[in-house]
């Protein structure tokens, strides 16, 4: 050198964000820049919406080091939720890590439509079964939006369990929601059994057949449970047997409420139509026009 001294690189938020972005975006990551604003905040231990005005703040090098690492990550694939640890659905946070699905915006429409449909019914204390809790989003956001219901979340995960105890536990609703494991109804033992059965029975069942798997993104393919995913032999196949199951355990009219992957629609109204004891089957659309939640009600 000729007698200067280098300057170290300063890293300020705005640089870090610009720079990691574009890397990404090379790499063809989807949603870069969210990934990267998702990342940083984090790394930082502040809020997303703090970043917007911290542009030109400098972030202290163990902090881009850590930061580096998990851009590293994304690069890969990984998903943001496994690397933050964190999700958000229906504005509540949840901890998830590789053992659950990562919570998806659009199964929302499932729990905006119970509780749309227990609100307007006017249950007392609406008995509700989620079958296939993963993180537990689901019934925890029920549990928290219906004050009075009683609420039994069932997995064949015992490791996607015990992440759903602990967000329930966190959102204070431990002793509102049952969890227990095993295949489908097989869960629940005979006590288990809600006397004059369950006012709804909801789930979001892995609908992906072993034909779509190599057709995922990578994030997705590579990263989240299969057991999650996939519908054993054909993509319905959890939702046949959750129909099948569902008569002994749904009061009189009492409804299931199931979602659906693209272009299912009308093989799920078969199902329910086609059980004997469900009537008034319907589908739902998303915002984006799919045909999303199909419900049944159970004939008195
Ligand atoms: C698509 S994920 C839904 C997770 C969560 N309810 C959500 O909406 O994000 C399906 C869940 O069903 C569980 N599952 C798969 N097969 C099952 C079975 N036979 N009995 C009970 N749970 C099952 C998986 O472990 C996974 O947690």
């Amino acid at each position: 050198m000729s007698g200067q001294r280098k300057l170290k690189q300063v890293w300020t938020v705005g640089r870090l964000l610009e720079k990691s972005r574009g890397y990404l975006e090379d790499k063809g990551v989807e949603g870069a820049r969210l990934s990267v604003e998702l990342l940083l905040s984090h790394a930082l231990g502040c809020e997303r919406i703090q970043l917007y005005t911290s542009f030109e703040q400098p972030v202290p090098e163990l902090v881009v080091a850590r930061f580096r690492e998990l851009v590293k990550l994304r690069a890969e694939q990984v998903p943001v939720g496994y690397l933050t640890g964190k999700a958000y659905f229906y504005s509540l946070e949840f901890s998830v890590n590789p053992d659950v699905l990562i919570p998806r915006p659009e199964t929302e429409l499932l729990v905006e439509q119970m509780i749309n449909i227990c609100r307007t019914s006017h249950f007392a204390n609406p008995g509700i079964l989620e079958i296939g809790t993963g993180s537990g989003c689901v019934a925890i956001a029920l549990a928290k939006n219906l004050p009075h219901a009683e609420v039994v979340a069932t997995d064949i995960s015992g490791s996607a369990l015990a992440v759903a105890k602990d967000n329930a536990q966190k959102h204070k609703l431990g002793e509102r929601i049952r969890f227990v494991q095993g295949d489908l109804f097989e869960a629940l033992s005979e006590e288990g059994k809600r006397p004059g059965g369950f006012d709804f029975i909801v789930s979001n069942p892995p609908y992906i057949s072993p034909e779509e798997i190599p057709d995922l993104p990578r994030e997705v393919r590579e990263y989240e449970p299969r057991v999650a995913l996939l519908g054993r032999d054909e993509a319905l196949a959890v939702h046949r047997r959750i129909v099948d199951g569902a008569e002994g355990y749904l009061a009189e009219r009492g409804k299931l409420l199931m979602e659906l992957g693209h272009e299912q629609a009308q093989a799920a109204r078969g199902l329910l139509e086609q059980s004997g004891y469900l009537s008034e089957v319907r589908t739902v659309r998303d915002l984006q026009g799919h045909e999303r939640v199909v419900i049944g009600e159970k004939k008195a």
